[in-house]
């Protein structure tokens, strides 16, 4: 059970909920394998459509809402249950689900005689980038007795041809065989289009190129078959194993549904735990088509550096669990002790759901020498290293490896400079859909020339302030004093634009996009005092800290009761979340007087829904990621409230999607907008990389005083807790 008490030690601090099935809470969807923007696998829990956080009953689907069948099958002593999918058995019985940033552990308690764990490790290790560079997930299933005696056991599961294709009707090849540590399936669509996605009515989402790897432990004990569903799963529901039947006939996805299924004959079992486990994934050879200093190139992911072959990918990565699981397990753990120290479990819980689904849209591309980190926008649309994505997702970059977050800039910073874009500001995009970074020649890319501009400017200042990297703001110093020149003339006055929050419509003179500009203003300032350039910091802080001044003249509604700062100038009925403000804490420009922020920090508790306050006043939906940039400008009564409503909205929201970062708060619904599984969540850690410093005269409270009691018992007790549970 040893794998097992090091799953137990990493959930022990977020198991202070314990009582409810659910721990720490009960998201809209459930992370099984998500570790890039085409290998991304969930539950879909959610009351509108969902499971209820079950994994027997219902199809795990990809984040597009399409059926990646997955199933899973137990034999105990002659009577068959579904632990996963549909696969037709009647359904084992869930005792628990618990989540951390990495896994989802799901308990089954089978006749009370059988315990069966079932983890989905999706490893994320930022500071390791040929391990974060494999596009695979592991599932491991413990089988052990809990009466007192032993059973006859097997386990079964399979996958459907849907992981390889976005549309069933394509014609897909498989093909079995064995590496050193792994018997695998590899499933290929037969019409391999590289860089193309299949194009279907829920937004494009499935790649048309690459194979699909399922994987197991080979062994005396294993069986395998390929061949139709009902066929395969019917030979294991009468007989408990499978005969090796080949099915060779290569066709289309629902075409008599191909399935590619392994079983484990486990034989006897008792109270000792045995182990099976599945590795799955994606490779493709090429990954991103990227216009840069070369020209037009394709670059392969980067873990075609690191292996000869993807057999070599997979073999490594299946036998090297104990390391992935090790490196991941401390990252959840890190999460854990950081979150509930800064803003208790109900903070855990919005962070430790976001971590797999931040990852989940990037990937590591290029090679050694130059490295790239790739980032889709995922639902809101394909695009490519959208610049105020990046800008979301930037805190749980920072937070887990600064280092990262220059490989995101290096291509905006490279196809600019190679002079591939026309326009005066920054860029929006690198493409119109991953994964095409091909840029916008033509400068016809959607414009948002302030929001952009203030966060280049924000992020290079950020990345270099934390990796101590000042040669960086040197070599890209020509163009972010472009930038910064765009936001001395549009920043304090800023046209009729959109800003990112695109859903919301153009508005001349936004208060927050303004600050934003000002901000980036301010950011410059310091770039060129890091940069030894005395004359521009001179000149650049002072244009900041005069348009600060002139800013709170013309962006705060001051006879307002509460006072507050509005959507847009002069609209003094108008409010806003004022999310940009972090900015200045997280560059510690100071540039912003505290009174703002207390001003601000007073007033949001009034405007407060259900489900948190919403964005603007021109709609009740709010986000989830700005929610949380601001509560980490504020003192701990209102940080606590942001932190509450999500929290709460989490674990009660009808929908049933991958964390839709836009929701409504009243309802807890999320607006038609498709919004779903986007990197933005990374945001949430915003409170983790620069929390509010302490109003002037105010003690900060001891932090985790929240819902949730915050740290309930030591660590240890809880490990014991934990522990009895699971034994
Ligand atoms: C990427 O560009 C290629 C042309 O080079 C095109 O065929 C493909 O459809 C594009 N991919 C997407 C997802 O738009
Ligand atoms: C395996 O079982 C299937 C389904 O029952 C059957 O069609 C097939 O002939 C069997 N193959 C072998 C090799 O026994
Ligand atoms: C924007 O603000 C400026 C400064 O207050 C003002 O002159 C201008 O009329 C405003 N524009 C709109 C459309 O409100
Ligand atoms: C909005 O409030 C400001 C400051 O309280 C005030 O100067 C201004 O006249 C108000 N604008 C409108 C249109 O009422």
């Amino acid at each position: 059970m040893k794998l097992l008490s090091v799953v137990a030690a990493a959930c022990a601090v977020g198991y202070a909920a314990a009582a409810s099935l659910f721990s720490p809470a009960r998201p809209p969807a459930i992370p099984l394998a998500v570790k890039s923007p085409y290998l991304s696998t969930w539950l879909s829990v959610g009351s509108d459509g969902g499971s209820g956080g079950y994994l027997a009953g219902q199809w795990p689907v990809h984040w597009t809402g399409k059926t990646t069948a997955w199933s899973g099958m137990i034999r105990v002593d002659g009577t068959v249950y579904q632990w996963m999918g549909n696969p037709g058995a009647p359904n084992a019985d869930q005792v628990s689900f618990i989540y951390t940033s990495t896994q989802s552990i799901f308990t089954f308690i089978i006749e009370k005689k059988v315990q069966l764990i079932v983890t989905f490790l999706s490893p994320v290790t930022p500071l390791d980038l040929k391990r974060q560079s494999l596009e695979f997930s592991y599932m491991t299933v413990d089988v052990s007795s809990i009466d007192g005696k032993t059973h006859d056991v097997k386990l079964y599961t399979d996958i459907s041809a849907e992981w390889a294709a976005g549309e069933q009707d394509a014609i897909v090849e498989w093909s079995q065989d064995d590496t050193r540590h792994t018997a695998y399936y590899k499933v290929s669509r037969r019409d391999q289009i590289a860089f193309s996605e299949s194009d279907e009515p829920d937004g494009n989402g499935m790649a048309d190129w690459g194979s699909i790897f399922y994987a197991s432990d080979h062994g005396r004990l294993l069986t395998q078959a390929v061949g139709q569903d009902s066929v395969v799963r019917g030979m294991f529901k009468d007989r408990g194993i499978l005969n090796g039947t080949f099915d060779t006939q290569f066709r289309a996805v629902n075409d008599r549904w191909p399935v590619f299924a392994f079983s484990h004959n486990i034989g006897n079992v008792g109270s000792q735990a045995f182990n099976a486990r599945f590795t799955i994934g994606l490779t493709q050879r090429q990954a991103v088509q990227f216009l840069g200093a070369q020209g037009l190139v394709s670059l392969p992911p980067l873990w075609t550096n690191y292996f000869a072959d993807e057999l070599e990918a997979l073999d490594f990565f299946h036998n090297d669990f104990t390391n992935m699981q090790s490196i991941s397990t401390d990252l959840d753990r890190k999460v854990a002790a950081d979150s509930i120290a800064a803003g208790g479990m109900n903070y855990l819980a919005i962070t430790s759901l976001s971590v797999r689904q931040a990852f989940g849209a990037t990937e590591l591309v290029g090679n050694k020498d130059k490295t790239y980190l790739f980032m889709k926008e995922i639902s809101s649309n394909g695009n490519t290293q959208t610049v105020d994505v990046v800008f979301p997702l930037h805190p749980i970059i920072l937070y887990t490896n600064p280092d990262l977050l220059r490989l995101m800039l290096d291509p905006l910073f490279e196809n600019q400079e190679s002079g591939h874009y026309p326009n005066r500001w920054s860029i929006h995009d690198l493409g119109s859909h991953f994964p095409n970074a091909t840029g916008h020649s033509d400068g016809s890319d959607e414009s948002m020339p302030v929001e952009e501009c203030g966060n280049m400017l924000i992020m290079t200042l950020a990345y270099a302030q934390r990796a101590n990297d000042i040669n960086y703001l040197k070599q890209h110093y020509k163009i972010l004093q472009q930038w910064a020149g765009f936001l001395i003339d549009d920043s304090l006055i800023p046209a009729n634009q959109l800003s990112t929050d695109d859903f919301a419509g153009r508005l001349q003179n936004q208060t927050n996009l303004a600050l934003k500009g000002i901000i980036g203003i301010g950011a410059m300032g310091e770039i060129a005092k890091l940069t030894g350039n005395a004359d521009d910091a001179a000149r650049y802080s002072s244009t900041a800290k005069s348009y600060i001044a002139q800013w709170q003249q013309l962006g705060i509604a001051r006879d307002a009761n509460p006072p507050h700062t509005t959507l847009n100038y002069g609209n003094n009925d108008s409010h806003g979340l004022l999310y940009n403000l972090w900015c200045d804490q997280e560059l510690k420009l100071g540039l912003v007087p505290q009174e703002v922020y207390k001003m601000q920090c007073d007033f949001y508790p009034t405007v407060r829904n259900k489900y948190g306050v919403a964005l603007d006043t021109r709609h009740t939906w709010t986000k989830g990621d700005w929610e949380m940039f601001t509560a980490a400008t504020c003192p701990p009564s209102t940080r606590d409230m942001f932190i509450s409503d999500l929290a709460a909205w989490i674990s009660t929201t009808p929908t049933n999607r991958p964390l839709t970062d836009l929701y409504d708060t009243i309802t807890g619904d999320f607006p038609g907008v498709l919004f779903t599984a986007r990197p933005v969540m990374g945001g949430t850690f915003a409170l983790l990389v620069a929390p509010a410093t302490p109003f002037q005269g105010k003690k900060r409270a001891a932090p985790g005083a929240v819902d949730l009691g915050g740290t309930e018992g030591t660590g240890a007790s809880l490990r014991r807790k934990r522990n009895r549970r699971l034994q």
